[in-house]
């Protein structure tokens, strides 16, 4: 096996895009001691509460692997659909490694075309027109629903288990009814594990120390993984194989601290407040996807107590080569000087499509796009997008996989997760926790009437916001 990402920071660079917006060597030397102190402090937390740096071990975690693969297997054979019930981590790796991985329209290809593999949907929100969408064309007693939850109390994820437990249990009754479920959640907190005993239903743990956004490399994204036939080993290979290139605290030989470095100064030296993504690739969408999760979520935090508090964290923002060059290039080559770019390049691609020259007649214009693999023209104009940014001093980097194959996509998530780790310490945060969003949880739980001390207190907050919203009246916009 052998894993080639590589990448490449020069349009980042003063030299490319000037010293205004671009960095020097001499900002990252700088930094450097301030690096060896992260470092440090993520080698101590990792012996407590960091663990996903363990995932990456291909020949430790054989046995769990292999389980995981043959119940996967297993659930291939016997259903026709595959439904994830879960939402942010629980959801976000599972749907970009079944996107990066499967077929692109791996629903729509005839069960002989798809090995018979179930269709695999990942259901990450909870708007009833989805929920009841879905169970329109998945009929639940040919499906398995995976319910993953870390915390086994996210509301959003437990009333989608209880509709689709009602749903499958009308239909199949209660003894069989949970044979159609598998819960994936932490071992030792949280009711749906004790549920999920309680009803016999199968049941996968997710490590106590792997917290939801960085869980992709666990039982959350490997028993999908494994029902759409995906090589689960693979995946923990290729991220062991970039671990070892990511574990020294020396910044030019740990690429993923660099990303972390360079991305850091770009926001708190150069005013680039804006992470853009944007793969050139239909397959690594929703990587763009999962790293806007993980960006945001593990970033976006306040520092210091007020009146000192400081609020950090860059916006992370999906774009999709070339789709978005007719969306959004505009802005970022003419607006604000205000993002980095991150490229994703695939070097070779699975498929080939030549563009005929049969039409070259009618359309002698365009003799020179004729006979060419259309791969040709996606790479210009991805050069052509990076040049334009860089003409106009906006800076940009790449990160170029030799294939895309399960080592590469589970090396480049472990590369994104090494990445912001240690971007969280450069910014003096926590990037394991997420306060904020306990924040907007406990107010939906509060509003539906859960009743506890703390939800009283809660709303009697929300009755003040809602007092101070009474003094313009919403207008009718179809006046
Ligand atoms: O990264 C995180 O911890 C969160 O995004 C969670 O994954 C998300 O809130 C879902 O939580 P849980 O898996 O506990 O249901």
């Amino acid at each position: 096996m052998t894993v080639s990402i590589t990448y490449d920071y020069n349009n980042a660079m003063a030299e490319v895009v000037g010293s205004r917006h671009g960095l020097t060597e001499r900002m990252l030397r700088e930094l450097e001691p301030r690096a060896g102190e992260v470092d440090r402090a993520l080698a101590a937390r990792r012996k407590r509460d960091v663990g996903f740096y363990d995932l990456a071990d291909v020949r430790r975690r054989a046995r769990e692997l292999d389980s995981i693969a043959g119940l996967g297997e297993k659930i291939a054979r016997r259903f026709a659909n595959f439904v994830v019930l879960g939402i942010g981590g629980s959801a976000l790796g599972p749907a970009c490694v079944q996107r990066a991985l499967g077929h692109l329209h791996h629903n729509l290809l005839e069960p002989a075309e798809r090995e018979k593999r179930p269709r695999i949907f990942v259901l990450d929100n909870i708007d009833p027109e989805f929920l009841a969408e879905i169970l329109d064309v998945a009929d639940p007693t040919e499906t398995c629903f995976n319910v993953i939850s870390k915390s086994g109390s996210t509301p959003e994820t437990i009333s989608q288990f209880m509709a689709c437990y009602e749903k499958v249990e009308a239909r199949v009754g209660e003894r069989r009814a949970r044979n159609h479920f598998v819960i994936t959640t932490s071992r030792d907190r949280g009711p749906l594990r004790l549920v999920a005993r309680q009803m016999g239903m199968r049941r996968l743990w997710i490590p106590e120390n792997v917290g939801g956004r960085y869980s992709e490399l666990t039982a959350v994204g490997l028993l999908p993984a494994a029902v759409a036939g995906l090589d689960i080993h693979g995946m923990v290979a290729g991220a062991q194989a970039v671990a070892r290139s990511c574990r020294s605290a020396e910044r030019f030989k740990n690429p993923a601290y660099l990303n972390g470095a360079i991305h850091y100064l770009a926001d708190q030296y150069r005013g680039k407040t804006i992470s853009v993504m944007m793969p050139y690739s239909e397959a690594l969408r929703d990587v763009a996807d999962w790293y806007r999760q993980l960006w945001a979520e593990s970033l976006g935090k306040r520092r210091g107590t007020p009146p000192y508090e400081v609020c950090v964290g860059q916006t992370p923002v999906r774009a999709l080569g070339t789709t978005d060059q007719h969306s959004q290039i505009q802005l970022y080559v003419d607006g604000p000087n205000d993002k980095i770019i991150t490229f994703l390049e695939v070097e070779r691609f699975r498929r080939r499509f030549a563009v005929s020259k049969r039409l070259n007649k009618l359309m002698p214009e365009f003799k020179w796009l004729t006979g060419r693999d259309i791969t040709d023209l996606f790479r210009a104009e991805m050069e052509g997008t990076e040049f334009a940014l860089a003409r106009a001093e906006r800076p940009s980097v790449k990160i170029t996989l030799g294939r895309l194959d399960a080592e590469h996509i589970g090396g480049l998530l472990f590369f994104f997760m090494v990445q912001t780790a240690f971007t969280g310490g450069l910014y003096g945060i926590d990037a394991f926790d997420q306060p904020g969003v306990e924040m907007d949880r406990n107010a939906a739980a509060a509003l539906m009437g859960r009743g506890s001390k703390n939800d009283r207190e809660m709303m009697r907050e929300i009755a003040a916001y809602r007092r101070k919203r009474r003094y313009h009246k919403p207008l009718a916009i179809n006046r």
